[in-house]
């Protein structure tokens, strides 16, 4: 840690054109979350960190998702597109507040973590005025190459302008720097845009912090951690790796996952003690899984609790607001929404519920139904504790069924019924006896010599 502060100023103006997609570039998800966001997860947080992010105009969707996940970020807009030192420069009110650190990052290197932040910090405190993030590229084409004399770095330069000797180089330019923060407009001010395409390269300040007499440095990383995302078959790539990690991040805690390679999670997934998740297991962003809970095959979950030891699936799906009580059993083909079920609920088999409570214990048969939408509005279904709900019953809220209730299979429950109470009310009127009296009937029918 640090005393010193800093300005993180995150670059994404781009158009993304390579993505072919109406979605702005860094709004595009990886594990579940936009790629700008990841980026702003690893930027340094808490007090003395300051953000700052360069968004293109017509952007507003960036905009908002730079408040939902960093309310104290500035945002500026660089109203036309000259170049990397250009977008850096649309901060320019946030730099001249001179924090000793000045951070720059892309926003479309979703990989980047914070230690390699902090790492990138350290040379400034020791007197570098630059320190820049490299990478030993697998395949070096369209990087700017990290020119080295013995181990000092001496410049940087951009594919379209290197050399066929320097093309050769395979340590490259990231694109993350972090500068001292009271030299970096001095700096910045100079960079020029004398280069093939006639862009203001924030690569050219590490030639002038040499001119000026300072010293910049490299700082090396792995190359998954900058991957650049440009295109659709670069965004799958990031998932892998980040699904990778997580992976690793799950098992290292203690999760047990039968087939990691087919399970899917997020940054934000949290796990208590002794949880198994088995093969083909999707989660989305905001899920808790707490101790000894089994997530069986085949099941998709987000934003959801899952109480201690209770059990998911095979194919359940539980959309965003569902809580699962201690013991509570979500089981095949059943949908959830809103809803809370409190410990030992069981849900078994095959149904729909949606914006509902249920107390303590209760059973809801197979094929069940909360028939929470009129076509117009949502409503709530209230089951109290220790009710036993039939199978194929249809529940249409509003309606609150009282705790210890018994609802007979197949009905369908347009008012209210009372604590403890025996409600039977089925569409096809059929009589309160139901089956019995019917089967009855019937044999007795049947007794009867044929006529003619
Ligand atoms: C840049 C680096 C290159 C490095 C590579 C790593 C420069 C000049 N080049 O090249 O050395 O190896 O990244 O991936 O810095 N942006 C703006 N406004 C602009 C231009 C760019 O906001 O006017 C943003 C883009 O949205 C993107 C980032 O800056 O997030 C990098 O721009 P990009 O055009 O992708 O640079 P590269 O050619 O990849
Ligand atoms: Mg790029």
């Amino acid at each position: 840690m640090t005393a010193r502060s800093s300005l993180t100023v995150v670059l994404a103006a781009g158009e993304g054109t390579r993505m072919r997609s109406a979605l702005p570039k860094v709004l595009h998800p990886v594990a579940g979350q936009p790629l700008l966001s990841h980026v702003l997860d690893a930027a340094p947080h808490g007090p003395g960190a300051s953000l700052a992010v360069v968004i293109g105009p017509d952007h507003q969707a960036v905009a908002d998702e730079v408040m939902r996940e960093r309310p104290d970020a500035a945002i500026f807009i660089q109203a036309e597109r000259l170049g990397t030192a250009h977008a850096v420069l649309a901060a320019r009110d946030a730099i001249a507040r001179g924090a000793d650190d000045l951070l720059v990052a892309f926003g479309d290197t979703p990989l980047i973590s914070a230690a390699t932040f902090a790492r990138l910090r350290a040379p400034l405190e020791n007197g570098a005025a630059l320190a820049v993030l490299g990478f030993r590229a697998a395949d070096p084409t369209g990087y700017g190459r990290l020119l080295l004399e013995g181990d000092r770095l001496v410049a940087i330069r951009e594919h379209a302008d290197a050399s066929a000797e320097e093309r050769k180089v395979t340590l490259c330019n990231a694109g993350v720097m972090a500068f001292d923060g009271r030299r970096a407009l001095e700096i910045l001010d100079r960079i020029g845009n004398a280069n093939s395409k006639r862009e203001y390269y924030l690569v050219d300040a590490v030639s002038i912090v040499r001119e000026m007499g300072l010293e910049a440095v490299v700082i090396e990383t792995g190359e998954d951690e900058v991957r650049g995302i440009n295109n659709k078959a670069q965004l799958a790539e990031a998932e892998t790796v980040m699904q990778a990690r997580l992976r690793k991040a799950a098992l290292d805690a203690g999760v047990t996952l039968v087939a990691p390679e087919t399970v899917y999670l997020a940054t934000d997934t949290k796990f208590g003690r002794d949880v198994t998740i088995e093969p083909f297991v999707v989660i989305g962003p905001g899920v808790t899984i707490e101790d000894g809970a089994v997530i069986h095959s085949f099941s998709h979950i987000v934003q959801s609790s899952i109480g201690k030891k209770a059990l998911v699936g095979p194919f359940a799906r539980l959309r965003p607001g569902v809580s699962l009580g201690e013991g509570a059993k979500i089981g095949n083909f059943v949908e959830a929404k809103a809803s809370t079920l409190e410990a030992g609920v069981k849900v078994n088999h095959l149904s729909y519920i949606g914006d509902t409570h249920i107390g303590a214990s209760s059973n809801i048969g197979a094929g069940t139904i909360t028939c929470n939408y009129d076509g117009f509005s949502k409503h709530k279904t209230l089951i109290g504790e220790g009710a036993f709900v039939g199978t194929n019953s249809s529940l249409v809220a509003p309606v609150k069924i009282g705790k210890g209730a018994y609802i007979g299979s197949g009905s369908v429950i347009t008012k209210d019924v009372p604590d403890d109470a025996l409600a039977v009310e089925r569409s096809q009127q059929t009589t309160r006896e139901g089956g019995a009296k019917r089967f009855r009937e019937m044999k007795t029918r049947a007794k009867k010599p044929k006529e003619g």
